[in-house]
């Protein structure tokens, strides 16, 4: 990974893990935004090998994974879980291309962008092939958070998630289906990808806890992530981490100490006024984020901003937000990655 990288013109563009639940939202982002390719391959297990799926209004032969079908490949985004990340996104950028990665493989390596563009697009400069995106409910929770910390910096974050079956890919989501549809049948379920009965249910994430510290793999994430986003590799976090039978689309509470006195109108203003996040705060009728409304939207939705009343010296807030991680905690962000990288 020494070669230094040109800007991509009309790159010929490889999505890895075409099939997944990330996948099929990349090629849409890709069709949607007009992203300019010069050819696209899809890319997936043997499984899917000889299937099609659909792009600009041609049926594209999905193929498999491998050393030989990596070749030519100007910019991969992968989506296809750490393993294949590790075994090939390397070899990607050793024949000269340059790859967006959706896994957690690369997300904390000193000499790999961890890229939010509307946060740190400059973290893209200098970059060595490799371009990591960030965990889903990490985006989700800081993306609203940014105009407000760059205005006054946050001392102390708390976040709290409601994630989606989507953030463990179409077998969740099929699972929840499935699950739910026996419940109300009366029948019994054997649940198979995730750990525990998930209709009418809702657990602590999936990921194996750290018996030093108590918190799971997804916490830690975010809590990582989040502070080399944000460039404050000390900024004090926690977060509790939840699986909810919501079919797509997190959802999180965040308290956020400041170091100044913070209003919520003025978190309102700021927020109204920045890229990626829309207000959703109609205290009047009782209406807020919620996953539905944000499912199929680029922008994370943003309310219940209120003054969060344990802290009586007015520098932290409450806030509650829903974004649908399949496009902005994934496959937006990582086109819109891309998007950075074009001539
Ligand atoms: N879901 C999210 O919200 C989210 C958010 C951020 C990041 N991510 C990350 O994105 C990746 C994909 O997640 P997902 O939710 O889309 O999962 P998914 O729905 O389970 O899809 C996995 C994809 O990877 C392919 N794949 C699996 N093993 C492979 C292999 N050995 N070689 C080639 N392709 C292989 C699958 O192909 P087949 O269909 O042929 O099996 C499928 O296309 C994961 O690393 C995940 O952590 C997911």
């Amino acid at each position: 990974m020494s070669a230094s990288y040109q800007s991509l013109s009309q790159p010929r563009v490889a999505v890895v893990g075409a099939t997944g639940a990330v996948g099929i939202e990349l090629i849409r982002c890709l069709e949607q935004r007009n992203f300019p390719l010069s050819s696209l391959r899809l890319l997936a297990s043997k499984r899917s090998a000889g299937k099609t799926l659909p792009f600009r209004g041609q049926e594209l032969v999905i193929e498999e994974l491998n050393d030989a079908n990596i070749r030519d490949i100007d910019l991969a985004l992968f989506s296809a879980g750490s393993g294949p990340s590790k075994e090939f996104g390397p070899l990607t950028v050793a024949r000269g291309g340059v790859v967006v990665d959706n896994s957690s493989a690369f997300r904390m390596d000193d000499d790999v962008p961890l890229v939010v563009p509307e946060i740190n697009p400059f973290a893209l400069e200098g970059h060595k092939g490799i371009i990591a995106n960030p965990n889903c409910a990490a985006i989700i929770s800081i993306t609203p958070l940014w105009p407000l910390h760059r205005r006054n910096p946050i001392r102390r974050l708390i976040v709290s998630t409601y994630q989606a079956a989507s953030g463990a890919g179409a077998a969740a989501m099929e699972e929840l289906r499935l699950s739910t549809q026996a419940y109300l049948e009366g029948e019994t379920y054997q649940h198979t990808v995730l750990p525990h009965p998930y209709a009418f249910n809702l657990f602590s994430h999936n990921t194996a806890i750290d018996p030093a510290t108590g918190y799971n793999g997804e916490e830690s994430k975010v809590i990582a992530e989040s502070r080399k986003i944000f460039g404050a590799p000390d900024l004090p976090i926690s977060a509790t981490c939840v699986r909810v039978p919501v079919l797509r689309a997190h959802s999180v509470s965040i308290t956020a100490e400041f170091t100044d006195p913070i209003a919520p109108d003025t978190a309102r203003r700021l927020i109204a006024d920045a890229p990626g996040v829309r207000l959703v705060d109609d205290a009047a009728n009782n209406y807020f984020p919620m996953p539905i409304d944000a499912s199929g939207q680029d922008d994370i939705l943003v309310g219940r901003i209120r003054q969060d009343l344990s802290d009586p010296s007015g520098r932290s807030l409450n806030l509650f937000v829903a974004g649908d991680q399949l496009l902005k905690g994934a496959a937006l962000n990582a086109v819109q990655i891309a998007e950075l990288l074009l001539a």
